[in-house]
């Protein structure tokens, strides 16, 4: 037999020489991996008890590595495990460390499994240890979004397309838009979490071992509903990593259109809201500011998931089916979307429960055209096509720019020019005069529309639209 030649080095048998050192650093993932140790030991655990079960390793080893792995994990929760640099990351780390601990029956945990399959069962662990806690942010946000849009339900604001003023609406209409997309958002990640009832362990590199591990026992060891389909395909994917970074996009988007409606409406030149100053900033010059940085940053930092999830989707994109070295980035992209976006929803959250509104200014900013779909509306109602509605209520809007008039006043000249428009044009008229914006509001008949009745239902839905699912 020849001499063993090994180098100190991990994994070094098939090896003549240390690895470069600008490999190494590049591959090591254990700075960014570190914070999935508890999920990895629960794994190893699990997998030591099913190893055992089926024979595969003496019952006094699986007790020495569960008791070693929880000394580690003491370690690692109280701050005392020491990383060392050939920890290249989590996985290797732990096994390192339970080698020091316990010595040989160490050697037997890796049996039947691969970093590859490891790798996988801790990120799904932690997400679904971590998906609640995102789901409870976001009933917090949608709650606090309801309970104000409870008390705005009254309180006529003007909505707008293509921030073109378009009909009167109301506050509480306005915050029920944004309750709804988080409540859908909601019911996403339910969804998600729903489907990650599938165990990684066991997979192996690619297509499985020799050794008759026992996945399903693996699988209800770590409270899964079964072990994944395809061990390539668990291994070499991470379509459920991309289904979650993809949730954070979409909900980036519902954050960012938040903020976005805050800073304008904050701004003085829409004079909408208030909030208070624990929520805005000062400038280093203009002695008079007072910005609404949070909820730019609600704009600005919402957009940047749409980023990681195309950041993610390009590393998986394009390699062959199986693990690649890849895919180690998807970590990194998933927890600092992930991070990012837990701050953000709390950020929102405050904006939310905190923001005031002026009613006053609300109202003011509901002027008299306001009313134009309701004319047109009215119109129909005594019998005259839409088009024709449209046409006339258009003319009136037209006449009352050019006479520097209002709506009022325009309908007056088209109806003094043209009499038998309608059949009724003194009861149009007074009818007109008595759409205040309040009236306007209350007027509204549509499911799903502003009138205080619909929003009130709303909200009652989407509360209950975020209950636990059974
Ligand atoms: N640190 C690796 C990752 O995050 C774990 C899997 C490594 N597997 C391998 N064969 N190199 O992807």
């Amino acid at each position: 037999m020849s001499e063993d030649r090994t180098p100190a080095r991990s994994l070094g048998g098939r090896f003549t020489e240390a690895t470069h050192p600008v490999l190494e650093r590049i591959n090591r993932s254990v700075d960014v991996d570190r914070r999935l140790w508890d999920q990895d030991i629960r794994g190893s655990q699990a997998h030591a008890a099913m190893l055992a079960h089926v024979g595969l390793i003496p019952e006094a080893d699986k007790d020495a590595i569960v008791a070693g792995l929880d000394a580690v994990r003491a370690e690692l929760a109280d701050g005392t495990f020491v990383f060392l640099p050939s920890d290249e990351d989590i996985h290797m780390a732990v096994e390192r460390r339970l080698g020091e601990r316990i010595g040989a029956p160490a050697g037997r945990l890796h049996t039947g499994r691969s970093r590859n399959d490891q790798v996988m069962v801790d990120v799904t662990l932690w997400l679904r240890d971590n998906l609640p806690v995102l789901r409870s942010a976001l009933v917090a946000w949608c709650a606090a979004l309801l309970h104000q849009a409870e008390h705005g339900a009254d309180v006529p604001m003007p909505s707008y397309t293509h921030l073109q003023p378009a009909q009167v609406s109301s506050v509480g209409q306005w915050l029920c838009a944004h309750a709804a997309e988080v409540s859908a958002h909601v019911r996403r990640l339910d969804d998600l979490l729903a489907r990650l009832d599938a165990c990684p362990l066991g997979s192996g590199a690619s297509a499985g071992g020799y050794l008759p591990i026992d996945r399903r026992l693996t699988a209800s060891l770590l409270g899964f509903a079964r072990p994944t389909v395809n061990a390539t395909a668990t291994t070499g994917s991470r379509t459920d990593l991309l289904d979650v970074v993809g949730l954070l996009a979409l909900l980036g988007t519902t954050l960012s259109r938040f903020g976005e409606e805050i800073v304008l409406f904050l701004s003085p030149s829409f004079g909408f809201l208030t909030l208070p100053d624990r929520l805005t900033t000062g400038s280093s010059l203009l002695p008079q500011k007072r910005n609404p940085d949070g909820a730019e940053l609600l704009r600005g930092a919402g957009k940047l998931a749409a980023g990681d999830f195309a950041a993610l989707a390009s590393a998986v994109a394009g390699i062959p089916s199986g693990y690649s070295k890849d895919l180690q980035a998807d970590k990194e992209v998933l927890f600092r979307a992930w991070d990012r976006t837990v701050d953000l929803v709390a950020l929102a959250t405050l904006h939310a429960e905190a923001l005031g509104w002026k009613a006053d200014r609300l109202a003011a900013a509901c002027t008299p055209e306001l009313a134009s779909l309701w004319l047109a509306d009215r119109l129909v109602l005594a019998g005259l096509p839409f088009r024709e509605a449209h046409h006339l209520v258009g003319r009136a809007v037209r006449e009352a720019v050019e006479a520097g008039t209002d709506l009022h006043g325009g309908l007056s000249r088209v109806l003094d020019a043209q009499p038998d428009a309608v059949s009724d044009p003194d009861e149009l008229r007074t009818e007109l005069r008595a759409m205040t914006p309040a009236a306007l509001l209350g007027a509204l008949v549509t499911e799903g529309g502003a009138g205080p009745a619909s929003v009130r239902a709303q909200v009652a839905t989407l509360r209950a639209s975020l209950a636990p699912r059974a």
